[in-house]
Parts: structure tokens; C-alpha cells; sequence
């Protein structure tokens, strides 16, 4: 981690749905600034992981730090108020408004005050361009003013990840960015994450073997809720266990 302030770290987490045991003793730090990838088979308890993480689901036993501040207990809305955001499979964005409305609602609902009547138009405008300077550093400039209902699902996952980014985050969780897009749309969206540099820490979830290797640098395999590898994608790679739970094909 060559002396990055940590950014999230977990200690012995578990986690039971009644007899079921889904993560077992997780342990992992990740340096502010890393991009991290969590890969594992279907089932594995990734999509759980990033749950607790986020505070939408309650730990078994262990903790969470987050710039080592314990938020093990803290609930999901001051977690993302602290700077953790996430993004879901399920769309939300508000169709019927056009991307550049969505946007600026986002960058409203961060921010403390709330949309006022009286609030001066100076205010409104200077959302407005930060909402169309974030839209042009993806190339989504051109579709402003679109409806979100008219975008490609490319686009749409884009414009999702952009509001997450608009809440400024010191942590975005990214699960599974590019499910059910085609090739040519998955590509817009790892080119839009490899072009997001800076403080932002990034920790993805990703089937698609091509998008991890493009956007991380480092993975962690969880199989059967434990981790199995934690390494360099190169390392990774070039790991037996991990090529045969992968049953030699993927990797
Ligand atoms: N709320 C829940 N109640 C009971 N079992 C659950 C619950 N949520 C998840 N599980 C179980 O926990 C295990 C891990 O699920 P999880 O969704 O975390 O896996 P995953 O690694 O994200 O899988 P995928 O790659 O398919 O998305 C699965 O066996 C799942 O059925
Ligand atoms: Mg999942």
C-alpha cells in the first residue's frame, strides 16, 4: 500500500443470514487513492460485503473503518454523508427529467441547502455549470438536455456514475458497472472510470475480466465468503487456487 493513508479497512467481518454463513473473518485494507477489484463466483458474498460496507446491512461480528473512524455502527445515510457512495444495479435516475436536471439534482440533494424559491438564481447557475463541466469530461455534453428515457444503457450507467461522482465521494463502491451492457457500451464506462483520477478511492465488483484488468490495480478474490487472494492483478493472474476456482477458463 507504500504508505497511502487508509482509506477502508475491514477487520474480521462476518456475516449470517440465520445458519447461513456468507462472510467469513474478511480482513483487508485499502490505501486512499487504490482501485481495488472483488472478483469471486456467483454467490460468493460480494454484493453482501458492499452492503455492510455501505451500512445497509448489519456486520455478525467484526469492524469497519473508513480514514480509520470506526463506522461499524454508523447508519448508511451518515456513512454517505461522510464521503462513501455507492452505485446499484437497479437504475436511479429519474427518467422523465433530462440528464442535465438529474445531475443537478444530485449536486443538490449533497449539498446542505436544499432547492428554495428564494434562493438566489446565481446559486442554480453555478450547479448548472459545475452539472454541465461534469458531463463534458465524460462526452456526455452533447446529450444535456436528452431525457434520460432517450439514453443508450451505456449512457445511462454512465450518468449514474456521474452522480455519484457528483457527491464528490472519498470512496465509490461500483457493483458490477458493466452487467448487461454490450461490449461497446461496457467500454464508455471503463474508460470513464479510468479517466476519473484523483482522490477518489475506488473498489469495483466486476464478472467481466476485461473491465477489472482495465480499471484496477489490485484484487481480492473472495470464494465462499473468505478471502483466497489478495494481490496485484498480475499476481493474481499467475495464482493456481485462483485459476481453478475460476475452473481455468476466465483468468
Ligand atoms: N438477505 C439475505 N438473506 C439470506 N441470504 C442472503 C441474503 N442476501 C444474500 N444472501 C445469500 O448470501 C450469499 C451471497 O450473496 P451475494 O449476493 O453477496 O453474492 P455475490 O458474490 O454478490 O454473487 P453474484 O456474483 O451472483 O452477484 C448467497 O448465497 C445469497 O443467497
Ligand atoms: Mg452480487
Amino acid at each position: 500500500m507504500s504508505g497511502a493513508a487508509s482509506c477502508l479497512a475491514l477487520d474480521g467481518v462476518s456475516k449470517r443470514f440465520g445458519s447461513l454463513s456468507v462472510l467469513e473473518e474478511v480482513s483487508f485494507v485499502i490505501g486512499q487513492g487504490e482501485r481495488c477489484g472483488i472478483i469471486g463466483p456467483n454467490g460468493a458474498g460480494k454484493s453482501t460485503l458492499f452492503n455492510i460496507i455501505a451500512g445497509e446491512l448489519p456486520l455478525t461480528r467484526g469492524a469497519v473503518r473508513f480514514f480509520g473512524g470506526n463506522i461499524t455502527r454508523m447508519p448508511a445515510h451518515a456513512r454517505a454523508r461522510a464521503g462513501l457512495a455507492r452505485t446499484f444495479q437497479t437504475t436511479t435516475l429519474f427518467p422523465k427529467l433530462s440528464v442535465i436536471e438529474n445531475i443537478v439534482l444530485a449536486l443538490q440533494a449533497h449539498s446542505a441547502e436544499r432547492f428554495h424559491l428564494l434562493a438566489p438564481r446565481s446559486r442554480y447557475h453555478s450547479r448548472d455549470r459545475e452539472a454541465r463541466a461534469l458531463l463534458d469530461r465524460v462526452g456526455l455534453a452533447s446529450r444535456s438536455n436528452e431525457l434520460v428515457d432517450a439514453l443508450g444503457y451505456g449512457e445511462k450507467r454512465q450518468v449514474e456514475i456521474l452522480l455519484a461522482i457528483a457527491q464528490k465521494p472519498k470512496l465509490l463502491l461500483l457493483d458490477e458497472p458493466t452487467a448487461g451492457l454490450a461490449p461497446g457500451d461496457a467500454s464508455l464506462v471503463t474508460e470513464m472510470l479510468k479517466r476519473e483520477r484523483g482522490d477518489i478511492t475506488i473498489v469495483l465488483i466486476e464478472h467481466d475480466m476485461g473491465v477489472v484488468f482495465d480499471v484496477v490495480e489490485r484484487l481480492i478474490v473472495l470464494h465462499h465468503g473468505r478471502v483466497v487472494a489478495d494481490g496485484t492483478v498480475e499476481a493474481i493472474r499467475g495464482d493456481d487456487n485462483v485459476q481453478e476456482i475460476y475452473l481455468g477458463g476466465k483468468l
